[in-house]
């Protein structure tokens, strides 16, 4: 296996219908289909090389090598796309994130996508887009749907080669926006990967993953006919029936602080006053407020009034993951 070099970029994504829970964790098969948009400004760029000098797999992400309970799943990752290429050379990975270290924006989905597609094209692998997502999946789940572009969706399948993520309508379809409303960097303490294992222990897990494929289909149809008031509405219940699941899991699972409902009450009230804003929440504290082009100005300004909030980020649609000729080292 010749030694070989490959850097892809991929955008992280917002959730409108959320993964949240598996059917099999080991293969992350989910237990409901989801939905997101690609976040074009928020990506992460990945460099792999294989080379025979190494003794084994060595990552850096934002300049610092990272800790080993990363670095191993990196190497994980790389092991699936070794088995499947056939060698056993260690890899080196350099990871770069646009977005700040510790913004709560998830980087496991960007990160997974950009790693998949540099480290099957530095093996000489080529892959279809589905099998590239499909392997991207095993990584992080969301990180399937960072690899088609724009708005994507995360079918289920019935197994692993099935399970994975196409675009339903490119980046341009309609201009959203995610205006990400930082309330606080700290790290979570409980990650998605266990998050995900606790889901099944909350009488109210199997209420949503039944009511899933329903809500994906309307949320599905308000997207393609741009209609933000039905989207709106089923991407706030989604968010809140996922957070629902999390706070009555065993742990229980809260993520959410004083400052975020503060966050969802002001978005709510705009609303009523006429401002089309509509809010969804991940694995953390951070609000995601999705609006149109025209009036994320004035969502983001005045988010960054309310008190409480740390800072504003605001991302327009991204395309697909992509490899690119200029390398990391
Ligand atoms: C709440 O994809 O981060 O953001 O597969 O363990 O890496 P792992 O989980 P991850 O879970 C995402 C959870 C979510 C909802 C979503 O993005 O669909």
């Amino acid at each position: 296996m010749p030694n070989r070099k490959a850097t892809a970029i991929a955008c992280s994504n917002i959730a409108f219908i959320k993964y949240w829970g598996n059917r099999d964790d080991a293969l992350r098969l989910p237990a409901n289909p989801s939905l997101s948009l690609n976040l074009g400004d928020l990506y992460t760029t990945t460099t792999v090389a294989f080379d025979k000098g190494l003794e084994k797999d060595e990552v850096t992400i934002d300049d610092r090598p990272a800790d080993e309970a990363t670095r191993a799943r990196v190497s994980g990752h790389l092991d699936l796309v070794r088995q499947r290429a056939g060698h056993h050379t260690a890899g080196r990975v350099v990871s770069r994130n646009n977005f700040p270290a510790g913004a709560g924006i998830a980087s496991s989905a960007s990160g997974f996508a950009a790693l998949t597609v540099a480290a099957c094209a530095a093996a000489g692998l080529e892959l279809a887009e589905a099998e590239l997502s499909a392997l991207a999946r095993r990584g992080s789940g969301s990180a399937s749907r960072s690899v088609p572009g724009g708005y994507t969706e995360w079918v289920m399948g019935k197994g692993n080669a099935t399970s994975f993520a196409r675009s339903v309508a490119p980046p341009d379809h309609w201009g959203l926006r995610d205006v990400v409303v930082i309330v606080s960097r700290e790290h979570k303490v409980v990650g998605s990967s266990r998050g995900h294992g606790l889901a099944v222990g909350s009488r109210l897990h199997m209420s949503r993953v039944a009511a899933a494929p329903a809500m994906l289909a309307a949320c599905k149809r308000a997207l393609l006919a741009r209609d933000l008031e039905a989207m709106g509405t089923l991407i706030e219940q989604d968010a809140v029936m996922m957070h629902a699941v999390m706070m009555t899991s065993r742990p229980p699972l809260y993520y959410w602080l004083p400052a975020t409902m503060a966050v969802i009450k002001a978005a709510q009230g705009w609303r009523a006053a006429g401002l089309p804003v509509y809010f969804t929440i991940d694995a953390g504290p951070n609000v995601h407020l999705i609006c149109e082009a025209a009036r994320a100005t004035e969502v983001e300004t005045r988010a960054r009034g309310l008190p409480g909030v740390l800072d504003v980020l605001v991302s327009r649609p991204g395309g697909a993951a992509r490899l690119v000729e200029e390398h990391l080292f």
